[in-house]
């Protein structure tokens, strides 16, 4: 683990300071060892790079320089059973951050942000932690976004399916008020929760999917079911028609548009 290069601070009562690196293995990593060696929570990690960044199922993550590749670690006074809603909260978070620097994007439930155009993936969202029947003891959201990236700095078979806001827009973005605007959106975001109104927060997201209503392969414990998307619970679970009509909702799993 490289040294801390600088810490900030954040005018926000989800997130109090922020560590900067320069190189780590995973941002979520360390931000996990921090909660229980060092019992620190409302803080955000960000590293300009990371050697074994991850994402969902285990994927690693490739995070060359340039991009926004950061963990933040809180403990919100949630129930456990709306844990479902946060990926939707943290893209719908990071989408809405994204669009005040004109970036138009797609959310493909329940974690992946998409360029509008192309529907290739701009970031993606990871959230772990450790959730308790009653209660939300602690949460990691990992969130990788390619930002000040060109494509030449990803591997060959990923360059495809990805792209970047420089790409997208020739224009640099600073991270540091970027990752602000995320963090000051999902604030917002998780205390429309705690007023009991997450309908907000769906009906909203439901503006920026790209899935409801279409045709998708859903692969769950190694299982695929096809069917047509046709909505969310209000626990943020999607979901699925089958062939022959019957329904059945899925809180997590692979999905691909046909
Ligand atoms: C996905 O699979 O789409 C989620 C990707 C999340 C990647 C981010 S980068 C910062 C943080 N640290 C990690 O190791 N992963 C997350």
């Amino acid at each position: 683990m490289s040294d801390l290069l600088k810490k900030t601070y954040c005018d926000s009562a989800l997130i109090s300071t922020i560590y900067h690196y320069l190189e780590l293995g995973s941002t979520n990593n360390i931000a996990k060892q921090m909660v229980l060696q060092d019992k620190e929570q409302n803080f955000g990690i960000i590293s300009k790079t990371q050697t074994a960044g991850y994402g969902q199922r285990g994927h690693f993550w490739e995070s060359p320089s340039g991009g926004l590749w950061c963990s933040l670690a809180l403990k919100p006074e949630i129930n456990p059973r709306r844990m479902g809603l946060i990926p939707i909260l943290c893209a719908l978070s990071v989408a809405k951050a994204l669009k005040s620097y004109h970036i138009s994007t797609r959310l493909k439930w329940p974690n992946d942000i998409l360029h509008s155009t192309d529907n290739k993936k701009l970031g993606g969202i990871i959230v772990e932690g450790k959730v308790s029947r009653k209660d939300v003891e602690y949460l990691i959201i990992g969130i990788g976004i390619n930002i000040n990236t060109y494509l030449k700095q990803y591997s060959l078979p990923l360059r495809k399916d990805i792209t970047s806001t420089l790409e997208i827009t020739k224009t640099h973005i600073e991270l540091e008020p970027l990752l602000h605007k995320i963090i000051n959106s999902l604030e917002r975001g998780f205390n429309n929760m705690a007023r009991g109104e997450e309908g907000d927060i769906l009906l909203e997201w439901k503006k920026w999917d790209n899935i409801l209503g279409r045709k998708i392969t859903i692969t769950s414990n190694n299982i695929e079911f096809e069917g047509i998307a046709k909505d969310l619970t209000k626990y943020g679970q999607i979901i699925l028609e089958l062939d022959d009509g019957r329904e059945i909702s899925f809180a997590s799993g692979n999905l691909s548009l046909l």
